[in-house]
């Protein structure tokens, strides 16, 4: 064996393919911010607790602060052109990048940040916590309602209707075969 000793981005992606979700955002005065995340993470069951890690220079943490509130966006594999570009402009440059990779926004019920048309399931969050570290800060969110299109979901992800994967840089994960465990007799 020959091993590969990583630093940095590279060292992170040994923890990939992760999902890419779209976590929705909203100034003060009512901006909306959309942002491709791959860092997040399932923390508590009950109250369900989510975190996600984000860079202290994205727009998307700013508005967080801002509101206390966002929507994470579970999107369909075929989405990966489109959640791309979402990560790779920031809302600074770009003010309505969400609809221009297409994405159209609907109202949520419980929070005032919209969710994305057409996504395979989408959860309305309220800003927890944070823990801070020198490039990310970690956000924990509780989510208020976490709602699957049905198409997609059943009790896991449909292996048919698969949700995108990201397997770090500019790679995605597509397509994927489930299989079930089975113990040694
Ligand atoms: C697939 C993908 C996943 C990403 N995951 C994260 C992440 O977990 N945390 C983060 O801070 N940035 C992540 N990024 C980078 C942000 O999405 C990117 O910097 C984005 O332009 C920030 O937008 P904003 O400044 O409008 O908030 C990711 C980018 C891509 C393409």
């Amino acid at each position: 064996m020959v091993e590969i000793e990583l630093k940095g981005w590279q060292a992170m992606r040994v923890l990939h393919p992760r999902p890419a979700v779209i976590v929705i955002s909203r100034s003060e005065e009512g901006k909306v911010n959309g942002c491709a995340v791959s860092w997040i993470t399932p923390v508590n069951v009950d109250p369900p607790i989510i975190a996600l890690s984000l860079a202290y220079s994205r727009l998307t943490y700013e508005y967080v602060k801002e509101s206390g509130e966002a929507t994470i966006n579970v999107l369909p594999a075929d989405a990966y052109n489109a959640v791309h570009y979402v990560g790779r402009v920031s809302g600074r440059e770009v003010p309505d990048k969400l609809v221009k990779a297409g994405f159209q926004l609907v109202p949520s019920r419980t929070v005032s940040t919209p969710h994305i048309d057409g996504a395979a399931a989408y959860i309305e969050a309220v800003l927890r916590d944070e823990l801070k570290y020198p490039d990310h800060a970690i956000l924990t969110f509780e989510a208020l309602r976490v709602v699957a299109d049905s198409r997609y979901f059943k009790t896991v992800f449909k292996e048919e209707n698969p949700v995108l994967l990201h397997a770090g840089g500019d790679t995605y994960v597509v397509k994927y075969e489930y299989v079930k465990a089975s113990q040694p007799s």
